[in-house]
């Protein structure tokens, strides 16, 4: 339990002074969005009184033009307690299971080939990769409760984070990987150049690297301020993942598009030296969006604080009508919306949420109760703000009885609204 502190503590929290990517020391601040308490820590009502806040600023570099967080959580504080399983989200499994089928064809992997996931979690990409005949498999997986989930799945893990020191003793065990897969871990990682030269010299010749991130583009284009949060540390944009992977002598070799998490790509990088016109495109694409100029960010910046002052207004306007309001989906945007924005239970009545482990708590920060699925449709509100707006069409879909008894929802982003 390292998340709950005494107030005036300000320990767990290293200042960077330099950029991730190039190690400039040009960083212009662009967004705040804190102090915010982290994220996913959902409280007990004990726990109200030590609640911690980090900082919560936004940086971009002036050199490499990437966009990052300098103020960095100690990961044993964050990734201590670690509940989400991969397994438990259907959309993430179905997900996980077309991405190995697109690398084995895209790749044309031998059944014999080593595959590596870092940031493994339960294991559930891999087990793609094992019911389909790829037996050479093995998983990194920071958390010691969830590689031992894994391991007892049959999912051979090494509970370790990765980097430099550790991938050459994963090398001498296992031998050269062919493939090594990062998904939703390499935005978390702050010693980049550790990570990259850990791939890197673990890779066999031919071997290809691939992650998934959220895309910059995206963020930008769609004002998703809310998926900034403590665990995020970089927000990649094509050009500042081929400036990182240039300095240590790899390649992009091509990008794709994917649906998760509001828009994110999927980049394929390997050991060799070719110019890729997929990349080529995109990086225009970003110039034409001025993902380059400073002066982007600070418009960005100046929209959020207007979401702000939208929202608080729209949700204003329909309490003054006596509506009752509620929260759908205790995600971590949605408490970063919530306390960015300061709607707390004078405003929405709770949140309901699928998630055992959430129920019963109440979200960080602003405090608000989070109750079961069954309480929405027991005792139904006037409108719900969907805080877990990456899945809002299949909760419209899910929802249709709330809706056609004259229930309505609110999407916050990009612009507040009621659908
Ligand atoms: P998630 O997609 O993991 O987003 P984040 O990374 O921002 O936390 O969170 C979605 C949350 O919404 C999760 O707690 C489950 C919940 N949820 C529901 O309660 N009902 C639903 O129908 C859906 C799709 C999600
Ligand atoms: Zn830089």
């Amino acid at each position: 339990m390292g998340l709950v502190k005494e107030r005036n503590e300000m320990e767990g929290v290293t200042k960077r002074r330099v950029c991730r990517v190039c190690e400039s020391k040009k960083m212009h601040r662009f967004l705040v969005l804190g102090p915010m308490p982290l994220p996913n820590y959902f409280l007990k009502k004990e726990q109200f009184s030590s609640e911690v806040s980090y900082p919560l600023d936004v940086y971009f570099c002036e050199n490499c033009h990437m966009v990052q967080l300098l103020d960095i959580v100690s990961p044993k504080i964050m990734f201590e307690e670690y509940y989400y399983t991969t397994g438990s989200s259907a959309p993430m499994t179905v997900h996980f299971n077309e991405l190995a089928e697109d690398t084995i064809k895209k790749l044309n992997l031998k059944k014999n080939a080593l595959i590596v996931d870092i940031g493994s979690n339960d294991g559930t990409l891999l087990k793609s990769f094992l019911q389909k005949g790829f037996k050479n498999i093995l998983g990194v997986e920071p958390a010691k409760n969830i590689a031992k989930l894994a391991n007892d799945d049959g999912v051979r893990t090494e509970n370790e984070f990765f980097n430099n020191e550790n991938a050459l003793r994963l090398k001498e065990k296992y031998g050269s990987a062919d493939l090594i897969l990062g998904t939703n871990v390499f935005a978390h990682v702050d010693d980049l150049k550790s990570f990259v030269i850990g791939v890197k010299e673990f890779l066999s010749e031919k071997g290809t690297f691939v992650i998934e991130v959220p895309y910059l583009l995206h963020l930008i284009k769609n004002l998703e301020f809310d998926t900034i949060y403590h665990e995020h540390l970089s927000y990649f944009s094509i050009q500042s993942l081929d400036y990182l992977f240039k300095k240590y002598g790899m390649s992009i070799v091509d990008v794709e598009n994917v649906k998760s998490h509001g828009g994110s790509i999927r980049v394929f990088v390997n050991n060799t030296d070719v110019k890729s016109e997929a990349v080529e495109r995109m990086i225009d694409e970003e110039n034409k969006m001025e993902l380059n100029s400073f002066d982007t960010y600070l418009k960005f910046a100046e929209e959020v604080q207007n979401l702000k002052e939208t929202l608080r207004k729209l949700l204003k306007s329909l309490k003054d009508k006596g509506m009752h309001i509620t929260g759908y989906g205790a995600s971590a945007k949605g408490s970063i919306l919530l306390n960015y924005c300061k709607i707390g239970t004078e405003t929405l009545d709770y949140i309901s949420d699928t998630t055992p482990f959430k129920q019963g708590r109440y979200n960080p920060g602003m405090h608000i109760p989070i109750v079961p699925e069954e309480e929405f449709h027991k005792s139904p509100p006037d409108y719900a703000i969907i805080l877990a707006w990456n899945y809002a069409d299949a909760i419209m879909k899910k929802e249709e009885n709330f809706i056609k008894n004259g229930g309505k929802f609110i999407m916050p982003v990009p612009k507040p609204r009621i659908v």
